[in-house]
């Protein structure tokens, strides 16, 4: 077994280990994939001062988000199909975050169900909803998650309708993979992947097959959208979910000044800054180019969270400094999970946490509140001169 100390060497793992048409799913961005590409890229363009002869002893990551103590400033995005990367894949990365003591995001359109993780996790998860036209299917779904115990509620915001991924509609994209000519000569080299799967019955989207109604292909991720979100989502729809919700509620998807101000008035406890992981609006500026302009709209008067775009720790000490108050992290994880189950999603945070701390502490900081601008060497001009109306 290769030492693992980082991400990418999770990321070589994975790719020989899962089926190309999920390998595909995670790696893509939208359309020509310029926002994917720059989520990471701008990362790099930020570089860290380096502070000398500061008493490093009595470091720690751990913080809080919504008020929940978190060991690293650090959440599971909601991923779809996880149960695809792996057998069971929401569980294995459920408990790997319950025992890191970060929360872990089920998404709506997970294979394991609500009540699957629930039942294999000890301590609340959060649950991640997509707004489907079926009122009384989402009512229902909202109570499962309470139900279950879920200590926030995630509003994704940005995919009423889903973003052109080319590979995914050449690949035929399902779940479970129909079983084509293609399908099985890529099986058969991640022979282990079939094994796994074969054990669990855990193999559609489980929080919607029985559940809800009306699409004819219930494997196809295009489908679902297509036919059960809600196109007509609004502000006002948003703040009913969140009154109907009556807890921690956090709204994703917010990349506009304006919006993160309509989000501050609506009542909700967080915004993520996200352009899901370059995944909807190609063209659209990366997370952690916005995030100083998000900060100056509504840092006073909301918590503020960023996803898209990181693969370490040093991505995360530049989000804080630059004022989140939390992070997600999506790929980086599911390419420990896909290389190796539970095991490789704990290798993912500790990395991430390895990165963190060290990076902290040869900064000058001890704790991740310490962290502010003034670690950060951000160039000029950064954020950019776009003009708008
Ligand atoms: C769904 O959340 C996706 O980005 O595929």
């Amino acid at each position: 077994m290769p030492v693992i100390t980082n991400i990418e060497d999770l990321k070589r793992i994975y790719r020989r280990r899962v089926p190309k048409m999920f390998y595909d799913y995670a790696e893509s961005g939208s359309w020509t994939e310029q926002t994917f590409r720059e989520n990471t890229s701008d990362f790099d363009q930020i570089r860290l001062r380096q502070r000398v002869a500061v008493d490093m002893t009595g470091r720690s990551t751990a913080t809080q988000m919504v008020g929940q103590d978190v060991a690293m400033p650090v959440a599971l995005a909601p991923v779809g199909l996880l149960g695809m990367q792996h057998a069971d894949g929401e569980i294995h990365s459920a408990r790997a975050a319950e025992k890191f003591g970060i929360p872990f995001t089920l998404s709506t359109m997970s294979i394991c169900s609500i009540e699957d993780v629930a039942e294999r996790t000890s301590k609340p998860f959060w649950f991640q909803l997509y707004t489907m036209t079926d009122e009384d299917y989402v009512r229902r779904l909202l109570q499962r998650a309470k139900d279950a115990g879920c200590s926030a509620l995630v509003i994704t915001l940005d995919l009423q309708i889903i973003g052109q991924r080319h590979k995914d509609l050449k690949n035929g994209l399902s779940a479970p993979p129909k079983p084509t000519l293609k399908n099985w000569i890529d099986l058969s080299t991640r022979w282990m992947w079939g094994i796994n799967m074969l054990q669990t019955p855990r193999r559609q989207f489980g929080n919607i097959v029985g559940h809800a109604e009306g699409v004819d292909d219930p494997s196809s991720l295009f489908e679902w959208t297509a036919k059960q979100f809600d196109p007509a989502l609004d502000w006002k729809k948003v703040a009913k979910l969140i009154e109907m919700w009556d807890g921690t509620t956090i709204l994703k998807g917010i990349l506009d000044e304006e919006d993160a101000r309509r989000a501050a008035e609506v009542g909700a406890n967080a915004i993520v800054v996200s352009n899901h992981g370059g995944r909807q609006l190609d063209g659209a500026l990366s997370s952690i180019r916005m995030l100083p302009r998000i900060m100056d709209a509504v840092g006073d008067k909301i918590e503020v969270h960023l996803d898209s775009g990181i693969r370490s720790g040093q991505d995360v000490l530049k989000s804080i400094a630059l004022g989140a108050k939390g992070t997600y992290i999506g790929r980086a994880f599911v390419y420990g999970l896909g290389a190796m189950g539970e095991a490789g999603v704990t290798h993912a945070l500790r990395v991430i946490q390895k990165e963190l701390d060290t990076s902290m502490a040869l900064c000058g900081r001890r704790r991740v509140d310490e962290l502010d601008r003034d670690v950060l060497l951000v160039p000029e001009g950064f954020e950019g001169r776009w003009q708008q109306p």
